[in-house]
């Protein structure tokens, strides 16, 4: 059976109040949901993405008024963040209280909470009385979905339905932000940027994202290879790789820049207008469309400017690449 695809919210819902899990929509990436209060729906997220347990779970939450139930304090320089960020591509960890079961957050005393900027997502989270426990909709260690059909492709046999809200706005995973000792750490980078949260904050803010090994991360989006596609992918300075490819078999994403010596389908310019929220959006989709292509071979990725949501895209594509590329 494969999952129904819709825009039927109160459908979701019904799904997810019976300890389905389903696919839903928000501004960042599609994610696949489950009552996050219920420990047998939560389990059943990892066994469908085939997710080790060590990887904690994010709580979606309708109001900082819901996340208030299942916190132990809601910190003032975080309240600040929700004010102004959410909601948005930003998830906070948080003190959980035991009302978070320990299953969501790998039996960390913290949880990710985040208020999404989707109006399907939202709806579904005010018509329903439990947070929402869901990571990216795609099997463990592959690219995260940012449209209904990617999750169709590759969980549509696993759940009964995926909430249809359109093509991702940002396309990045959430920006991925917590305290330790006074100190603010981002421990994933996306749309938002760290300057913006130690203009909100006052503290200062530290970017903690350096690729961890060990079976026990942090975040898995710090695994060295993370989010990545089946073929081969060079990101650096592309140049050099060009010159040695076989040009039917490569295909280039690239920023603003036209290779004349790449033929037209196998080249991917994601804003020749030069917008990186243009570009962040596109680019998951491109790599699983380039995934998916029989006659690509190699898939070769320009840097991006280190600036903005840039630089979420070129950890991302690091990410893709991790030891197979060179620079
Ligand atoms: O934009 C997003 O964040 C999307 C949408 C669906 O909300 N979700 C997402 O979830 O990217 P996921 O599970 O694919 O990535 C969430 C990351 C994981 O790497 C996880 O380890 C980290 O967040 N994380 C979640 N809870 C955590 C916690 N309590 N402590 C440390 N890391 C946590
Ligand atoms: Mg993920």
């Amino acid at each position: 059976m494969k999952a129904f695809v819709g825009k039927d919210v109160a459908q979701a819902a019904d799904y997810l109040k019976q300890g389905y899990t389903v696919g839903v929509p928000t501004e960042t990436v599609y994610g696949l949901a489950a009552n996050a209060l219920d420990l047998i729906a939560v389990a059943k997220i990892f066994s469908i993405k085939e997710r080790p347990f060590f990887d904690p779970l994010i709580v979606h939450c309708r109001s900082i008024e819901q996340i208030a139930d299942y916190v132990i304090h809601i910190p003032d320089w975080s309240k600040k963040l929700a004010e102004f960020l959410w909601p948005g591509p930003l998830t906070i960890l948080l003190n959980r209280n035991s009302r978070i079961p320990d299953i969501v957050t790998a039996a960390l005393p913290k949880a990710g909470f985040r208020i999404p900027n989707h109006p399907l997502m939202l709806e579904l989270l005010w018509s329903i009385n439990f947070p929402i426990a869901a990571p990216s909709a795609n099997p463990f260690g592959y690219i995260s979905p940012t449209k209904a059909e990617h999750v169709l492709a590759q969980l549509g046999e696993k759940i009964p339905y995926v909430l249809d809200g359109g093509a991702c706005r940002v396309g990045l995973e959430s920006t991925i932000i917590g305290e330790e000792n006074g100190i603010l750490h981002v421990y994933r980078k996306g749309a938002v940027q760290e300057t913006r949260i130690a203009e909100l904050t006052g503290l200062p803010v530290q970017l903690s994202v350096n690729p961890v090994t060990q079976s026990t991360p942090m975040a898995a989006g710090m695994l060295n290879q993370h989010y990545a596609p089946h073929k081969p992918l060079f990101w650096g300075n592309i140049a050099d790789y060009l010159q040695q490819a076989v040009p039917d078999e490569t295909a280039v994403i690239s920023f603003t820049t036209n290779y004349n010596e790449v033929a037209k389908e196998n080249l991917f310019v994601l804003s020749p207008a030069g917008n990186l929220e243009e570009a962040a959006s596109k680019l998951f989709a491109v790599m699983r469309q380039l995934d998916e292509r029989s006659d690509i071979k190699l898939i070769l990725a320009e840097r991006f400017p280190e600036e903005g949501i840039g630089r979420a895209i070129n950890d991302r594509l690091k990410k893709a690449s991790s030891r197979r590329s060179a620079s």
